[in-house]
């Protein structure tokens, strides 16, 4: 059975060519994953807090070679700034793993209130048809509330935006949950109705 982290990977659905984000860059395995699936012809940003962790993603990328990748001190929060005007809207994939860096300081963790702006900012980053993937983690200090407040907000996207929820071990109140956001109609697009 492929792990969540893998079925992420699965179902981001990033190609050739795409702009992709990676909002939580940590070791930098999901960059590299990035960089590889959208090549040389596409661009990631990749964001994080800690310089450490950049560092770590930045030895990853220089060891395979990768060049298509934009690494970004900052929080999350504040990621459309730094998303070039002309791929606003034109985003592939956003993928969020939350938590603390592994092997890093694990008091150094995702908060509720700037990983819920960054999935704001997120979808709008998006075009039709892009995806967010969020891989959650209620086990630890904080990460119920976090886990629980994104709940919470997906619970009440409108219909264009497609949300499903895969778990690790079904049912266990703390296991990590992996969630899938599809972007089905632009902002602007009105809801047909029915009749
Ligand atoms: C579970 S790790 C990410 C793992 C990573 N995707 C990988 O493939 O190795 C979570 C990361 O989120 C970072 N982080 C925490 N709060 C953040 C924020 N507000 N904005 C950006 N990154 C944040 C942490 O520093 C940590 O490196």
């Amino acid at each position: 059975m492929l792990s969540l982290t893998e079925q992420a990977h699965q179902l981001c659905g990033a190609a050739s060519g795409d702009i992709v984000i990676d909002a939580t860059a940590g070791n930098g395995h999901d960059t590299l994953f990035l960089a590889q699936r959208v090549g040389p012809l596409g661009q990631v940003y990749a964001f994080d807090i800690q310089e450490s962790a950049l560092k770590s993603t930045a030895t990853r990328l220089t060891a395979a070679g990768m060049t298509n990748v934009r690494l970004i001190h900052d929080d999350h929060a504040h990621m459309r700034k730094w998303i070039e005007p002309q791929h606003r809207g034109c985003v592939s994939t956003v993928m969020f793993n939350l938590g603390y860096l592994p092997r890093g300081d694990k008091s150094i963790v995702t908060k509720s209130s700037s990983t819920l702006a960054a999935i704001d900012d997120a979808i709008s980053l998006l075009h039709v048809g892009g995806r967010l993937t969020i891989l959650a983690y209620p086990g630890h200090s904080g990460g119920f509330e976090e886990t629980t407040a994104v709940e919470r907000t997906v619970a009440a996207f409108p219909p264009s935006l497609l949300v499903k929820w895969y778990s690790g071990h079904v049912g266990e109140r703390f296991s990590p949950k992996l969630l899938l956001v599809e972007k089905t109609q632009s902002d602007e697009t009105p809801t047909p109705v029915a009749g």
